[in-house]
């Protein structure tokens, strides 16, 4: 019984050595926390999502948000609507970089009444890329 636990115990350590650069990738993609109790510094903005100094996710691409954009924004953002201004090309998005940063921030848009809410993780994402320097 206890020689048995004893190889237990191996197994799981070795298991363990081979699961450290899993969980290095796990922790780098965790570095950056929306919610817990103690926030760093750059997540402090009012409606939990974490404001990126550096690119968190270099695979980050304009492919990777854009069906976030089109289906959370471009509905009222399109060539048609009067007031939105049309987010239908990397550029305009591009363009709108720093409102589009704010509004993500403060989770101002979608409006409240919007039938499109966007979640935070897709918030993130859009952040995230922004960090990146909106790469194509
Ligand atoms: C329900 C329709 C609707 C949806 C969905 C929507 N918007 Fe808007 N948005 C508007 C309208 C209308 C305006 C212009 C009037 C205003 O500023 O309130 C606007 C304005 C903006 C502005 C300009 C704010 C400023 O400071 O001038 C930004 C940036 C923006 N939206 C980003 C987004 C993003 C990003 C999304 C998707 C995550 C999104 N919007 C989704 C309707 C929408």
């Amino acid at each position: 019984m206890r020689s048995g636990d004893g190889s237990l115990a191996a197994r799981a350590a070795r298991r363990a050595q081979r699961g450290v650069g899993a969980t290095a990738i796990a922790l780098l993609l965790t570095a950056c926390p929306t919610d817990g109790p103690d926030p760093a510094p750059a997540c402090s903005s009012g409606c939990g999502v974490c404001v990126p100094d550096t690119c968190p996710d270099p695979s980050l691409t304009y492919a990777k948000v854009q069906p976030i954009l089109a289906a959370k924004c471009v509905v009222c953002h399109h060539d048609k609507q009067q007031d939105a201004w049309p987010m239908t090309s990397a550029q305009a998005v591009k363009d709108k970089r720093d409102e589009i940063h704010t509004v993500l921030q403060h989770c101002q848009m979608p409006p409240p009444e919007a039938k499109t809410p966007l979640s935070k993780a897709e918030s993130q994402q859009i952040l995230d890329w922004i960090g990146c320097g909106m790469p194509d």
